[in-house]
């Protein structure tokens, strides 16, 4: 099994053999999730003593879905992300563009008040399509579970698409745990991980 020094002096041992900040940022958050796998989420039990609503999105909101998706743990897992998550005009621009579409659904997830991430059903090529992003502090408690079932009653399009990197468990299981199932696998290019990998794809019935 891995230990935390040798993770530590193998990266380390990256960074002096002269590898860039961006890489580095890359293998740190592969870490991380190796990390969290091994260790925390065998501990993790799912609480839901808070209270979550969802609510229509408003521009305002996307300052903080901005905030979210910074983050690197986060983008490795999301994979298939813009070039460069940090460009805000690039992502105020896009979902702004979303939003105003009729075909758009997006809903701002809220627990015991505060903002902490989104759901949302968009268009592509005429198939109806879901995606989601929580934050961080919220992972591993049932919220994006819970948001997603609720979005589900009140974005009734069917059938509904998800897909997920093939490595991205806790997003293939949020599908599973709201009905859908896997109907195939694609390959695409992931940004996050500079490489073509695989993805799963879902659908709802
Ligand atoms: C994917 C994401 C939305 C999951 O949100 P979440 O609120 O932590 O999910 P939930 O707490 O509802 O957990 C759902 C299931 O995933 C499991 N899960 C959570 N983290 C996991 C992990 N690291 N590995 C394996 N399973 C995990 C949970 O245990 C739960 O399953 P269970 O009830 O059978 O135990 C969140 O990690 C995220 O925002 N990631 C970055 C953006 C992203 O990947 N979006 C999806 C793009 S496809």
């Amino acid at each position: 099994m891995t230990n935390l020094s040798d993770v530590a002096q193998k990266g380390l041992g990256q960074m002096a053999a002269g590898i860039t900040k961006r890489q580095t940022r890359k293998i740190l958050a592969y870490y991380s999730i190796a990390f969290n796998l091994l260790f925390i989420k065998r501990e993790q039990t799912m609480t839901t003593d808070y209270r979550l609503i969802i609510k229509p999105t408003n521009i305002a909101d996307l300052e903080h879905f901005f905030q979210f998706q910074l983050d690197d743990e986060a983008i490795y897992l999301a994979a298939f992300t813009p070039k460069d998550p940090a460009d805000k005009k690039a992502y105020i621009d896009k979902i702004s563009n979303a939003l105003s579409k009729p075909t758009t659904t997006m809903r701002t997830i809220f627990v015991n008040d505060n903002i902490v991430g989104s759901v949302a059903k968009f268009d592509m090529e005429g198939e109806a399509h879901i995606t989601y992003w929580i934050d961080k502090a919220y992972w591993g408690k049932g919220v994006t579970t819970q948001a997603f079932k609720e979005f589900l009653i009140i974005e009734t399009t069917r059938p509904i698409f998800g897909s997920a990197a093939f490595d991205n468990f806790a997003s293939q299981r949020v599908m599973e745990k709201c009905g859908f199932e896997k109907i195939g696998t694609d390959k695409g290019f992931a940004n996050a991980r500079n490489a073509e990998i695989e993805e799963f794809i879902y659908k709802l019935i």
